[in-house]
């Protein structure tokens, strides 16, 4: 990774890039309990103990991938954290336009798609009153190991093409910036319409939800003011998904 570039264009931010680390976010997190600004990057070559959602673990295959977490100071309240998240979903999609021309889809929360498999997936973790956004971005990787293949593609298999990831990097940040300020200026309404429009899951698709064990059945009807989704199950009865997986049936 080149980031000589980078850091003329944006010689305000803090970038720390590691060859090899446990986890972005374990990083970030310290250096945000140390008080560092607002933007700092936190980004590695290889994470050795990536971090998915719900105690997955993410796949960081060396130089292949970017793998960042980025310490964000917004003026916004606390329980904004899901809106945050649909937000950085909108600016990691926004990049991979930018920098390569491929339209992604948006699975809520937090998935972004080609053609209906993953290519980068976001977590957002509260640290005070910090947030840690951790973004993973499959970029170069030509395989996946046998149990992703069937879900997970890269930009590179999209496009049979190496991508640069310096490129899409830049385009991140900046995007990052957009979507959080128009957060912050704007309110969650702005962030929320930006989905609904961008993402394919929110309104009148049928899926399945798991929760823990469980699973809803029933069609997408939206999200509601703090960025939940609503499902109008089989039985005619709405239910919010705070969280869990949703899957196209
Ligand atoms: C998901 O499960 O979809 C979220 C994946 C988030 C992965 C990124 S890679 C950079 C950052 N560091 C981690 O350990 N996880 C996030």
């Amino acid at each position: 990774m080149n980031l000589e570039k980078l850091r003329h264009r944006m010689p305000e931010r803090d970038i720390r890039w590691f060859d090899t680390i446990d986890s972005t976010m374990i990083e970030a997190g310290r250096l945000a309990g140390q008080g560092c600004a607002s933007g700092t990057v936190v980004g590695a070559e290889e994470q050795l103990a990536g971090q998915g959602r719900y105690g997955r673990t993410w796949h960081s295959e060396k130089e292949c991938g970017l793998y960042l977490s980025v310490v964000l100071r917004l003026a916004v309240a606390r329980d904004a954290l899901p809106v945050v998240t649909l937000a950085l979903g909108l600016a990691t999609a926004d990049a991979i336009v930018e920098s390569t021309g491929i339209s992604c889809d948006l699975r809520w929360p937090n998935d972004v798609l080609i053609d209906g498999k993953k290519c980068a997936g976001i977590l957002t973790q509260l640290h005070d009153e910090a947030v840690i956004a951790g973004i993973g971005i499959n970029v170069n990787q030509s395989e996946f190991p046998r149990e992703l293949q069937g879900t997970a593609t890269s930009l590179r298999l999209v496009t049979r093409m190496s991508q640069s990831r310096e490129a899409l990097l830049g385009s991140l940040l900046e995007s990052i910036d957009t979507y959080t300020k128009m957060l912050e200026t704007e309110g969650r309404k702005a962030i929320l319409e930006a989905f609904t429009h961008a993402s394919s899951y929110v309104r009148g698709r049928r899926v399945v939800v798991d929760q823990g064990g469980a699973t809803i059945q029933g069609v997408t009807e939206g999200l509601d003011p703090s960025g939940f989704l609503i499902v109008r199950k089989d039985d005619g009865r709405a239910t919010l998904i705070l969280a869990g997986g949703v899957r196209p049936v």
